[in-house]
Parts: structure tokens; sequence; C-alpha cells
């Protein structure tokens, strides 16, 4: 129901975003989206990139008066960093020095550069390196702040934090009040709730950095106050826990997704995992004494909190470069470097949120659709009836 695309490269002109099927009358904040972009450009560990753009989003289709019109929507982000690749990136067939010496032909491990130049048959994984980075999560930024206007209009909210950065881990759950209060902390060096964990973390970031290295880690995406009853059990397609799993995994170097209690759960007794079931009559809602699960069940949202990891390989750009082989001579060389990030798990956790706030605005278009807010709010509106008398 929801579709969204990106285009654009990591230093070409610009990041676009197209995004169809939004409920017309959607008010559209452009400062939220903003404020998403910039979310993003935060966290402990970031290279200079972070110091030269200044992400804006704008507009070109899809909104009109400040709210939707139920046409597709077209964004456009601007690369500030252009200038200084106009040279060496022009759209024209060139023949310029500028052009000839950022050509890379010492793919870095952990990278598309070996395996994109083989695929496209190029002997220059710059085109390749171009698309496969992680600077294009500032067009899924944008396209997930439009989600996230979508899931507020029905009381959803949808927040992240980091819970492990290299082998230091925020060993207690947190709660979802203090999950929101370091979202809204845009000074939280590496967004954890935990103070003191935060600063054995921040530890890490800086051993990594003087060695020259780089950390991984892991981040939480927990989605607030959700119904009951988005996604299906009834097609392995429709299954919400593996459309979400999908849309996690393909952020730039995650490498795993669990949800709820899955890792731990893998190795317990059934009897220490699953989340009993209680009702509450004064508030005619069915409730769980846990949430292991994750708020999901049979790929339906049980109406508990959603609770997402990703787990981020450690960046693959490194200092201390890695052995390669040269993709014109064969000859071994050294990996090239280009200017990187060491630590990216608060900036991941927001891509995360984005992706999450995706997959949940579909499912709530799947299950509620309408061609305008007005419509979905009456079908909404019917279905908590249908709960509430359950
Ligand atoms: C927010 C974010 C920023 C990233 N920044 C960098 C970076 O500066 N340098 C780098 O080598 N990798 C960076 N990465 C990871 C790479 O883009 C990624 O590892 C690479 O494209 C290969 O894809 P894969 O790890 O998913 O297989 C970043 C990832 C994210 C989520």
């Amino acid at each position: 129901m929801l579709r969204f695309y990106t285009a654009g490269e990591s230093h070409g002109q610009a990041l676009l975003t197209f995004l169809s099927g939004l409920p017309a009358g959607l008010r559209v904040n452009l400062e939220f989206v903003n404020h998403e972009l910039h979310r993003r450009q935060l966290g402990y560990g970031r290279g200079g990139r972070q110091k030269i753009e200044k992400d804006r989003a704008d507009v070109f289709a899809g909104v009109r008066h400040g709210q939707t019109i139920g046409a597709p929507i077209a964004l456009r982000i601007e690369n500030r960093d252009w200038a200084n690749w106009e040279k060496i990136l022009p759209v024209e067939a060139t023949d310029s020095p500028e052009a000839a010496s950022r050509k890379l032909v010492a793919p870095r491990p952990g990278h598309a550069d070996l395996a994109g130049s083989q695929k496209f048959n190029f002997h220059d994984a710059r085109y390749v390196l171009e698309r496969a980075s992680a600077r294009e999560t500032a067009a899924r930024v944008a396209a997930g702040a439009f989600a996230k206007l979508l899931l507020r209009e029905f009381g959803t909210e949808i927040a992240s934090h980091t819970i492990q950065v290299r082998n230091v881990g925020l060993e207690r759950a947190a709660t979802w009040d203090e999950i929101r209060a370091v979202n809204a902390d845009l000074e939280s060096p590496l967004r954890c709730v935990d103070a003191a964990v935060q600063e054995k973390m921040k530890a890490e970031v800086d051993a990594a950095l003087k060695a020259g290295d780089t950390v991984g880690g892991v981040f939480e995406v927990v989605a607030h106050n959700l119904p009951v009853g988005l996604g299906s059990h009834a097609q392995w397609d429709e299954k919400l826990d593996g459309k979400l799993a999908q849309a996690l995994m393909s952020v730039q170097a995650v490498k795993a997704v669990e949800i709820g209690s899955g890792i731990l759960a893998a190795g317990s007794f059934g009897s220490e995992v699953q989340d009993e079931i209680w009702y509450e009559k004064s508030a005619r809602k069915f409730r769980r004494a846990s949430n292991r699960a994750g708020g999901l069940e049979g790929g339906i949202t049980n109406g508990e909190d959603l609770v997402i990891r990703g787990f981020l390989k450690p960046i693959s750009t490194l200092r201390k470069p890695l052995g390669t082989v040269d993709m014109v001579t064969k000859e071994p060389v050294q990996a090239a470097y280009e200017r990187s990030d060491w630590c990216v798990v608060p900036a991941g956790g927001v891509a995360g949120e984005s992706m999450v706030a995706l997959v949940l605005a579909d499912a709530f278009l799947q299950k509620f659709g309408g061609d305008s807010l007005a419509e979905m709010r009456r079908n909404f509106e019917s279905y908590a009836q249908q709960i509430d008398e359950f």
C-alpha cells in the first residue's frame, strides 16, 4: 500500500525520495521531517561528513497547503558536499584529472566495492560505493518521518536507543518513558538511557578512534501504543515480524535482527519465555504479564510495545587499512581509505526507526486503508470498538 524508493549517490547532487500511498489530508510538519534528518546526523563516533551536511528535505510534490493531497510525494535532500565533487562525478563524460584521482581500484573488505564492481562490470568501485553508502539512509529517514506523522494520528510513537557498543551492553530493560526522554535529548552522545553505561560505551568509541579501528553495537527500536491485529498469521509474506526483519536488515551494516527476547529465548525453556495472559476488567483489556515476544505473536501485533533490535557490525572502513587486491593489476595492496565514521549505533537507530515506521504505516494502511485520513480514522475507530466489545 505504501511504497517508497530512493535515488541518489553519496557525493552526487542530492538524495531523492518518492513516497506513494499516504492518504490525503495528513498534516505535514516539515520542521519535524528536518528534525528527524538532524537526529540521523548525530552521535558520538561520526566522521567529518556530518559537519559538512546539514540535511533538509525540500518537497517537490504531493504536499500542498501543509497537507498531503493523495498524490505521490517527492522529496529532495541536497548534498552540500557536491561542491567538492562536481568535477569528480559530473553527469557528462569526462577525462578530468580530478575524476581520475578518485578512481577506486583497491576494494575495501566489508563493503559492496568488489562484488558490486564484478557484478556491474566496472574496474572502479567508485560507482558502487557511491550508492551503497549509508548516506542513502537520509532519504529513508525523510520517508520514515512521513510514516511517523501518519502513525501519530493514531497515537503510535516510535523511538530508539542504544543498548550495546562493542561489548558494553545495557544489562537492564529500559522503560518507554526513559526511551522517549533520551530520544528528546539531542545532546545525548550515544542515546543510551543509562548515564554510567553510556560513559563506558564512549570509552569504547574513544579507544577505537585511537587505535584507527571501529566499533559496532546494537540499537533497539520501540513502537509504543500499537493496536492489536496489524499483520497476519495467514500467509508467510503477510507476517509482520518477517516484514520488519527484512526492513531492518536492509539498513547498511545491520547483520542480525532480534524481536523481543528472541535470542535469549532460543536458549531457554518454554516455561521461561512465553508471556502469560490476564484480563483487566476495569480497562476491558487483555494484558500480558511480560513482553518477551516483543509485541508480536504469529506475525500479528498483540497490543504490547513492539520491540525490535538491529545488530550492527563494526564500520568496515579502517584508518589502519586491511589487505585487498588491486582490481586492475591483481596485485596485493592496502584497502583505500575514505573519510569515515567509526561508530554509528545511534544513527543506525534513527534509520531503524524509519524503516519500522514505514512497515507499520503500510500495515495501518492495509488494515484501516482509506483515500483520506478522515476515512481511515472512521475505519480505525470502528475496529477499536470491535476490540473493545470483544
Ligand atoms: C548510519 C550509518 C552510517 C554509516 N557510515 C559508514 C561510514 O562512514 N563508513 C563505512 O565504512 N561504513 C559506514 N556504514 C556502513 C556501510 O554503509 C556498510 O557496512 C556497507 O555499505 C556494506 O554493507 P553491509 O555492511 O550492509 O553489507 C554506515 C552505516 C550506517 C547505518
